[in-house]
Order: C-alpha cells, then structure tokens, then sequence
C-alpha cells in the first residue's frame, strides 16, 4: 500500500513536469541580465534571435539551464556547425545562453 501510493506520487509528478514542458520558453533578453553578464544587450538578442530561430529546428529546445555552462561550452560549437550559422552568431548564441541561464 505504502508502495502503491509513492509509485503513483511519482507518476502524478512525471504528468505535471511534462504538463509544465509544454509551457518552457527560454528567457528574453533584458537590461539586467546584459548588466549581471557583462555581455551587451545587442549580442544577447542577436543570440537569443538566431538560438529560437535555429536551435529547434530538429530537436526539442534545450533551454540555457537545461544544462551546465561547462557542457553548452561544449555542445555549442558543434550544435553551431549544425545549424550552419556564422561564428559571430555561433558566439552571440553562446553569450546569451551563458547570460540566459
Ligand atoms: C541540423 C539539426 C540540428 C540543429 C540545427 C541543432 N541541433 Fe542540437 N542536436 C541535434 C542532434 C541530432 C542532437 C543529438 C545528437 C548529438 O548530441 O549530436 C542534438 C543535441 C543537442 C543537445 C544535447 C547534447 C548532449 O550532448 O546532450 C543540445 C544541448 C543541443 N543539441 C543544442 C542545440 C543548439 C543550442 C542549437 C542551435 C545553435 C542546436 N542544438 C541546433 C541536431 C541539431
């Protein structure tokens, strides 16, 4: 019984993480995250333009605290060689999502 009831706690709670899924965006850029980053507002928005553009055109998106700095470091460059974007955007899309997450 006590199983019973915590499989079914976890499954109502696998149903509304999925249910809040849906709903995910990742973060528009604002003042304040150029201020807490450092990066210029007009990069942030470049990448946050070119990331929704391109980043969901074959999967899902992954958004910036989806996973760690350390790993987009090392996802980017070649999710970039993917999209076929330019370095420049290559770079804009890494410094919003550093500054996104
Ligand atoms: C042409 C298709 C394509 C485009 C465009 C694309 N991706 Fe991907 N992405 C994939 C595929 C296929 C995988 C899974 C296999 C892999 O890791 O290479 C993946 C996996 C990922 C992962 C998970 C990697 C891991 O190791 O867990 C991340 C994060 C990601 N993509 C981010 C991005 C971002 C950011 C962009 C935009 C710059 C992007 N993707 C554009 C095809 C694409």
């Amino acid at each position: 019984m006590e199983t019973a009831s915590r499989i079914f706690g976890v499954i109502t709670a696998a149903v509304l993480f999925s249910g809040c899924a849906a709903e995910r965006q990742a973060p528009i850029p604002t003042a304040s995250m150029s201020e807490k980053s450092g990066e210029d507002l007009a990069v942030l928005k470049r990448g946050y333009v070119v990331y929704k553009a391109q980043c969901s055109r074959c999967h899902e998106p992954i958004l910036p605290a989806d996973i760690s700095s350390e790993e987009w470091h090392v996802v980017t460059p070649g999710m970039a060689w993917n999209a076929g974007i330019s370095e420049a955007d290559e770079a804009a899309v890494l410094k919003y999502i550093l500054a996104a997450r």
